[in-house]
């Protein structure tokens, strides 16, 4: 069968896509274009290479021309799919939340550890975000309970999909509030929180992704 001259086989706009991937310092161009892909097609990455000759529709082309040129544009991968994974949860992420970082897994298990003996505890998450370690401590300790507060409705908003996708609505509450005001004077048995560190005047020196696309507040 012949092929018409436009279309592209899954293999043919991978290498594309890494090479203007590659072509802008993205130093995980193939992967990056794999994800992308994937996501177009709604596939696993290891299924591209199932049937790598498979043309592409001028549809799935389209779409993944765009997400490419918008990762070009330094767009963090993750919110062209719409989430990351942490501590062995897929989250949903949006330019409203900053992006779940590998480092704050650490911190995870370090709460998790502290409150062995106490599995019950009621803690409170300050400044959740997309509600990463406040769900990832619910999940791992199946009677605590989270007291989540975050400045940001809109970080809030994708917090209680979160919350709601990974079925923990009964145990972790999410409040709107500044630092530990909401609490007055009631009793928690720890606080968490990763909190903004960066200094303002460094943030413009930051990789891209971050400085032009994650939220100022949330650095
Ligand atoms: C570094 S991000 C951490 C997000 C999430 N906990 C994580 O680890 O991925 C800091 C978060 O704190 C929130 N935040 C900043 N100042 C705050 C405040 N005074 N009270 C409550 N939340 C605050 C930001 O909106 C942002 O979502």
């Amino acid at each position: 069968m012949t092929r018409a001259l436009s279309e592209v086989s899954r293999l043919g706009a991978l290498s594309e896509a890494a090479v203007a991937l590659a072509g802008v310092g993205i130093e995980s161009a193939r992967q990056d274009a794999e994800w992308l892909l994937a996501s177009v097609l709604g596939l696993e990455r290891f299924a591209l290479y199932l049937d790598p000759g498979r043309a592409l529709s001028p549809g799935e082309t389209g779409r993944y021309r765009t997400l490419v040129a918008r990762r070009t544009a330094r767009v963090p991968l993750q919110y062209l799919l719409g989430f990351e994974e942490f501590h062995g949860l897929r989250l949903a992420v949006t330019p409203d939340v900053l992006i779940p970082r590998p480092e704050t897994e650490g911190l995870v298990e370090w709460a998790l550890a502290t409150l062995r003996d106490q599995p019950a505890a009621i803690i409170a998450d300050i400044g959740t975000g997309c509600g990463a370690i406040a769900c990832a401590l619910a999940r791992g300790l199946p009677e605590l309970r989270v007291l989540a507060v975050e400045r940001s409705l809109p970080a809030l908003a994708v917090a209680s999909l979160n919350v709601r996708n990974l079925g923990l609505s009964r145990r972790v509450t999410l409040l709107a509030g500044d630092l530990l005001e909401v609490f007055g004077p009631r009793g928690l048995d720890l606080v968490i929180a990763n909190p903004p560190y960066i200094p303002s005047a460094v943030v413009a020196a930051l990789p891209p992704e971050v400085s032009g696309f994650e939220p100022r507040q949330a650095l």
